[in-house]
Order: structure tokens, then sequence, then C-alpha cells
């Protein structure tokens, strides 16, 4: 059900998961003039603040996840990982974006993987590992280093296990402690590049980015617009992840991670179809901002424009770690007080190390500018001196 009637702004829209990006899709969305039942199991998650309902119910709950469909006129996901069984039931009865078959494939690298290759779109080398003897198999055929990762449910570096020596190989598939994963050739890059693409149910689509994505212990610490690279390079980039939005049949959004290697080719990393912590700088820098994309997609209405409305933006993470404790955050003001950066906030009331408490946001004439003034604040936060 993907060619459906548009829904029109007044309807209520479902929302499966309450983290940060689901209280993002509903500020898109309350803009719209819609309003959103959250399904979501947390006690007091941040989309809950904001949403018109919540169902607070497992997703494995079928008959609440029945009568919650019933309630709404279309359904989207805040994050890949929503169980397949709710995903289904839900889509008996309204509009999903993204559709089914495209959660299932972002669920599983080794079918992400498989898809990929076979559409002949870049990946790493890779391996599929289901024992102590392929992942020994793999190291060998691979080389070191190799990353061995757990097929389902790893996010920010989570269920990841690099090798430097194939002797550690099967100890670090079982450490992984995971009935499958895929092994993949370490792959040497200049930057991390990710690109925001939406396609709507006529199969149109716009991209946003390339985004230039570093990571501090496996987490984004910050994403730049535009990455310093050739037009060409990044033409490229859009142009690939408007292929796999294509390719997948995608209904919706989905971020494309890419690496640049060393010798400036892109590859294919993973795909997340959601709203993406790489495109959160969309919401200042770009006329329509990936959440409200997201709606549109949702809602099939015409996508909006993608174009940059500032020269360069950039957007920092703010963790938990710049709290002093758990109940004493940074000092605000300092963030306020500055008319070039803008301060999200996700409402979680318990700060903790590596959590991900909000963002700032700075447009300037260049990404460098634009990263000194968030980093600036943010810096001087990190640097406070604990009482
Ligand atoms: N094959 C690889 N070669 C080099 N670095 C990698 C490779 N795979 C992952 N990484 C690094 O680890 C990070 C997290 O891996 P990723 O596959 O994106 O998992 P997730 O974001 O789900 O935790 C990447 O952003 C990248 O910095
Ligand atoms: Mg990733």
């Amino acid at each position: 059900m993907t060619d459906h009637p548009p829904i029109l702004p007044g309807a209520v829209l479902g929302l499966f998961g309450g983290g940060q990006l689901g209280r993002m899709f509903i500020q898109a969305a309350a803009r719209l003039g819609y309003r959103v039942h959250l399904f979501a199991p947390d006690d007091d998650p941040p989309a809950a603040h904001l949403a018109w309902r919540h169902t607070r119910a497992e997703y494995d709950d079928r008959k609440a996840v029945e009568s919650f469909a019933r309630s709404v006129a279309g359904i989207t996901c805040e994050f890949e990982n929503v169980p397949a069984v709710a995903v289904a039931e839900a889509a008996r009865h309204v509009p999903v974006s993204p559709q089914p078959h495209v959660l299932e494939l972002a669920q599983d690298r080794i079918k992400e993987k498989a898809f990929l290759k076979k559409q002949g779109l870049p990946v790493a080398p890779y391996a599929e590992v289901r024992s102590s003897a392929d992942a020994k198999r793999a190291a060998a055929e691979l080389g070191t280093p190799v990353v061995f990762k757990s097929a389902r449910g790893g996010y920010d570096g989570k269920g990841q296990q690099r090798v430097d020596d194939p002797a550690d190989a099967p100890g670090a598939w079982a450490e992984l402690a995971v009935a499958e994963a895929v092994a993949e050739a370490w792959v040497r890059f200049t930057a991390e590049l990710s690109v925001i693409v939406a396609r709507n149910t006529q199969g149109e689509v716009v991209t946003y980015g390339p985004m230039h994505n570093v990571h501090r212990n496996h987490i984004l610490d910050y994403s730049l617009f535009p990455a310093d690279l050739p037009t060409a390079t990044q033409k490229q980039a859009e142009q690939l992840a408007a292929t796999v939005a294509q390719a997948i049949g995608l209904v919706g959004l989905c971020c494309v991670e890419m690496f640049l290697t060393t010798t400036g080719e892109l590859i294919i990393n993973e795909l997340a179809p959601r709203p993406h912590n790489s495109g959160h700088l969309t919401i200042e820098a770009h006329r329509t901002s990936q959440f409200e994309q997201q709606v549109r997609t949702l809602c099939n209405l015409p996508l909006g424009s993608p174009h940059p409305i500032a020269p360069a933006a950039a957007m920092a993470n703010l963790l938990g770690d710049l709290w002093r404790d758990a109940t004493h955050p940074p000092a605000w003001c300092e963030a306020l007080a500055d008319p070039d950066v803008v301060l999200h906030l996700y409402g979680k009331p318990a700060a903790r190390p590596g959590r991900k408490m909000g963002h700032l946001t700075a447009c300037a004439d260049t990404a460098e500018q634009a990263l000194a003034r968030v980093l600036t604040i943010r810096d001087a936060w990190a640097a406070a001196p604990m009482e």
C-alpha cells in the first residue's frame, strides 16, 4: 500500500519509536497541521513529550499494534529495527513508510550487503559468518584488519569487533555472541560521508549532501555541509544514494553512509531508512528538512525542495558526557546568546556518558566557520570546571 491518496494536514499520523528522531519528526508534522500518535514501549521517551497520543505497549503486542494502526492514517518509523511482527501487522491496515521490505533489508547486514552487491553497487569485500570456522576463513581471505559486525541490531559501533591479527578472529567471533555476522575488510578512507535521500510513490527523488561525518568512539561527533570534495565526487555520492533508493523501491527517507577511500572511490557502508543524525543540519540549512521530507513521503505529498538556504553548516552532537552529573547540564545560555548557533535539546531527563542529549547547529559562509561556531561553545562546556 504505497500508492495511496494523499494524507492531508489534519490527519493523525502514526510513529513507531520514541527517540529524538521521532521527536523531530513530530515537530515537522505539527508544523503542517498533523497530529502524531506514538507507539513506543518506553516510559516517557523524548517523542512522547510532543505526541498527541502515546500507546505504551510492546512491539509484539499484536492487539495493541492493530488498534494503533486503526487509529492513524499512515505510519512511519524513527528507527529501522522496529520488529517485523509490528510492521507487518501495521501494514495490513494503513500505509507504512518505509515499506516493510525496506526495513527487513536494513535490519540484517547480510541481506543488505547481498542486495547492494547484487545490484552492482560498491560495498567493501565481505563474508558471511555463522561459525568460528567461518570467522577464521574470513580473516584469512579478507586480510586484516577485518571487522566483524553482528548481522542484526548494532548501532553506534555496538555489536562490532575489529581484528588486527587473524589468530584473534575466533575469539572476536565468540565475543560477539551472535548467530550471524558479516566480516568486512577494513576500508582505508579519507572521509566518511552520508547522503540522505527521499523518494515518493511517483519515483521522484531528492538528495541532501553529501555530509562529511566525523565520529568519536564510534558515535557521530559532528557533521559538515558541504563536504570539502570535488563537485564530481559530491555528485557521484548523491547519484549513488539515488540509485540505492530506486533499486530498493523506497518510499520514504534513507541515509546512505559511505566511505571515500584513499584511492578516491565511494563505498557504501550501510543504509539507515529513516532520518539520520547527519541530517539534523537540514533543519536550519535547507529549504525542507529531512523530517519534513519524511512527513511528505509518508503522506504521499509533493516532495519539498532540498536546496540549501545557507552556504554551509555544521552540527555537533551533545552527549551526556557534557553534564557535570546526571542533573547538572552545561550552561545553555552560552549557546542561546550566540546569534549564529541553534540549540536543540531532546528533553531526556537523565544524562549518561555516550547518550545523545541534543545538538548544536550553525550556518556560516564555510563549513569550517560553522564548525568553529559550534565547537567553540561545546569545547567551553567540556572544559567547564567540575565542582
Ligand atoms: N569496514 C570498515 N572499515 C573502516 N571503518 C569501518 C568499517 N566499518 C565500520 N567502520 C567504522 O565504524 C563506524 C560504525 O560502523 P557502522 O557499520 O556504520 O555501524 P553502526 O553505525 O551501525 O554502529 C563507521 O562509521 C566507521 O567509522
Ligand atoms: Mg553507521
